[in-house]
């Protein structure tokens, strides 16, 4: 892998991708077999989090333990980039301290600033633009789910966020079309789906739909996430309106493939984009997906922290 940091799936070449899942299998097959291979040992993981999290953060510190090294974990309330300090400055300090940085906030152009003057690598831990360590996660879970990736329908119902921008380029970047069904005024944009159709050299890889069942007919993989992201509480009523109908339920599931697999990034907002029947039923992988986040961040620290 020769890019140096991890700001959007945009970064990776397919190659790439197919080193981290095959990093990936190797250290969870080890890991599994109660061996962490120590690649990382005195290496830091600066960790700064300006929104809640729960699964990025808990993953990336495990991952540094487990392969050796150790991670810190930074607030705004700490830190405060871009307030207390220009973002840049951080950027130089905290290259100075520690051997990478993963960052969660909100603008996009903050990650790319932080890279630009960071000397170590950065890994988007989620902005409002892109989540692309879940969407790593999401193909790799799968891979391991169904063996391959060809031939599959991959549906997303929902919101067009950071996890479906991500979801939408990594499908691109490795040939495959997502479809996604999203209410109107809420789609991928435009412009977003021409910048990602030419990185899918030439299949339609993105199709899009107003109606749930029809993007659900015959789905190997129904995927979905909350209708409000973090920043987005004020539109709460206005967005619970409009997405009333893009639920992954019973009802949807008729549509899909007998043996479909139903996947969420999480947190899940249970009654909304979900019922408590599907996710706690059999179709669910989302608890195994959530298991993958560790194992694929193991790889993707290996490979960019240890050069
Ligand atoms: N899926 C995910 O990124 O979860 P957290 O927000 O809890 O990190
Ligand atoms: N779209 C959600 C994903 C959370 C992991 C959000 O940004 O809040």
């Amino acid at each position: 892998m020769k890019c140096k940091d991890l700001i959007t799936i945009a970064d990776l070449l397919p190659s790439d991708i197919e080193e981290i899942f095959n990093v990936t299998r190797e250290l969870k097959e080890w890991h599994n077999k109660g061996y962490d291979e120590k690649c990382l040992s005195g290496k830091i993981l600066g960790m700064i989090f300006e929104k809640s999290s729960m699964r990025t953060r808990v993953s990336f510190e495990v991952a540094m333990a487990q392969l050796g090294g150790h991670a810190i974990y930074l607030t705004q309330t700490d830190i405060n980039l871009g307030k207390r300090e220009a973002v840049k400055d951080g950027a130089r300090v905290l290259s100075r301290y520690v051997n990478g940085i993963a960052i969660r906030t909100f603008a996009q152009e903050t990650i790319q600033e932080l890279a630009r003057y960071a000397t170590v690598p950065v890994i988007n831990a989620l902005s409002d633009s892109f989540h692309p360590c879940q969407a790593l996660t999401d193909l790799y879970t799968i891979k391991e789910k169904f063996g391959t990736l060809s031939n599959l329908k991959i549906v997303f119902v929902g919101d067009g966020n950071n996890v479906a921008r991500s979801l939408a380029q990594i499908c691109a970047k490795l040939g495959l079309r997502l479809h996604i069904a999203s209410p109107k005024g809420y789609e991928l944009t435009p412009d977003f789906i021409s910048k990602t159709k030419q990185m899918a050299e030439g299949i339609e890889t993105i199709h899009l739909y107003q109606e749930p069942k029809e993007a659900a007919e015959k789905a190997n993989i129904l995927y979905t996430d909350t209708w409000i992201s973090m920043g987005q509480e004020a539109e709460a009523e206005t967005r619970k309106k409009a997405f009333s109908g893009f639920q992954i339920n019973s009802e949807l599931l008729k549509v899909a493939k007998d043996d479909v697999k139903v996947m969420h990034c999480l947190p899940a907002h249970r009654g909304e984009e979900i019922t408590d029947e599907i996710i706690d039923g059999t179709h669910s992988i989302v608890y195994d997906q959530a298991e993958n986040r560790l194992h694929v961040e193991k790889a993707l620290l290996k490979l960019l922290l240890r050069k």
